[in-house]
């Protein structure tokens, strides 16, 4: 099966198809609407959006005039990283709830285990407060998984000591060279989905010469090459592009990596460090 509609299965049973369209970025209005609808036209059956993108409405109303049918297509969002308190979550979710307006969630994430302007900052409380917030949307049946983002090892097992459902996914920065290890390892012991963002190191990747000659011998881009090596790890890949043929391009990725290509590939330095 394509990679782009193959699915990863979370630890419910939930099916996610193999590739995300990432709309980081992408700003509200037309641009978001129009990505959204070149994505779905591209075969695309999976949108990760968050309220702090600002774009839920436009991603919403392309999803909705696409003629896709909405069972079909997997909708992420995320809690706004700032909010830490159980009131602010069930403000956060029915605001994206609103603006989205597809119904249920497929999946809500906890943008990062803290506010961006305090990167590292202490908020296990909070972050406990909130999941259980998530944990009464998903028995209600509002989100049909939920999970976190930017979480580490122990953001995940601060959360686990004083809550019942492990996250389903935790969505984290990966690339070639940037394969955290660790907090990969430690999710997959526990059945978290890992899903990538930024998979082409919001484009640092794209002038390596190392992945443009793995790339010449299967005639593929950089870009695909790099995709692809988040599906041969098992990671959940999430590119973003405005232009639609890379939005295209990323998605034709229906090939294998040789085991000695991705050992190449495993022992390339963080081109973005
Ligand atoms: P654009 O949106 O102008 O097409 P990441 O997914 O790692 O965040 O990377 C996104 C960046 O990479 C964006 O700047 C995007 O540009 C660019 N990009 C996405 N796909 C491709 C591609 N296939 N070839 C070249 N650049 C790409």
């Amino acid at each position: 099966m394509p990679a782009l509609i193959d699915t990863f299965t979370m630890s419910n049973g939930l099916h996610i198809p193999g590739i995300g369209f990432g709309t980081w970025q992408i700003p509200d209005g037309a641009a978001a609407y129009d990505a959204t609808r070149a994505a779905l036209d591209a075969g695309y059956r999976h949108i990760d959006t968050a309220r702090a993108y600002g774009n839920e409405a436009s991603v919403g109303r392309a999803i909705k005039d696409s003629g896709v049918p909405r069972d079909e297509v997997f909708v992420t969002t995320k809690c706004p990283a700032e909010v830490k308190t159980a009131d602010g979550a069930r403000h956060a979710f029915a605001e994206s709830e609103r603006l989205l307006d597809v119904g249920p969630i497929d999946l809500y994430l906890i943008h990062a285990p803290w506010p961006w302007n305090a990167i590292g900052s202490d908020h296990r409380a909070g972050n406990i407060e909130v999941w259980k917030v998530f944990e009464e949307l998903y028995d209600a049946g509002r989100t049909r998984s939920i999970g976190v983002s930017n979480f580490d090892v122990d953001d995940l097992e601060s959360l686990a000591a004083d809550t019942d459902v492990v996250p389903h996914a935790n969505q984290i920065r990966w690339f070639i060279g940037n394969t955290q290890d660790e907090t990969t390892a430690y999710c997959r012991e526990r059945d978290i989905l890992v899903e990538g963002y930024s998979p082409l190191a919001t484009g640092g990747l794209l002038e390596n010469e190392a992945i443009r000659a793995i790339g010449e011998r299967y005639g593929k881009s950089v870009a695909q090459v790099a995709i692809r090596y988040l599906l041969e790890k098992d990671v959940l890949p999430l590119p973003k592009s405005t232009t639609p043929s890379r939005i295209a391009e990323n998605a034709d990725v229906d090939f294998t990596l040789s085991a000695e290509d991705i050992a190449t590939l495993d022992a390339l330095e963080d081109t973005d460090a």
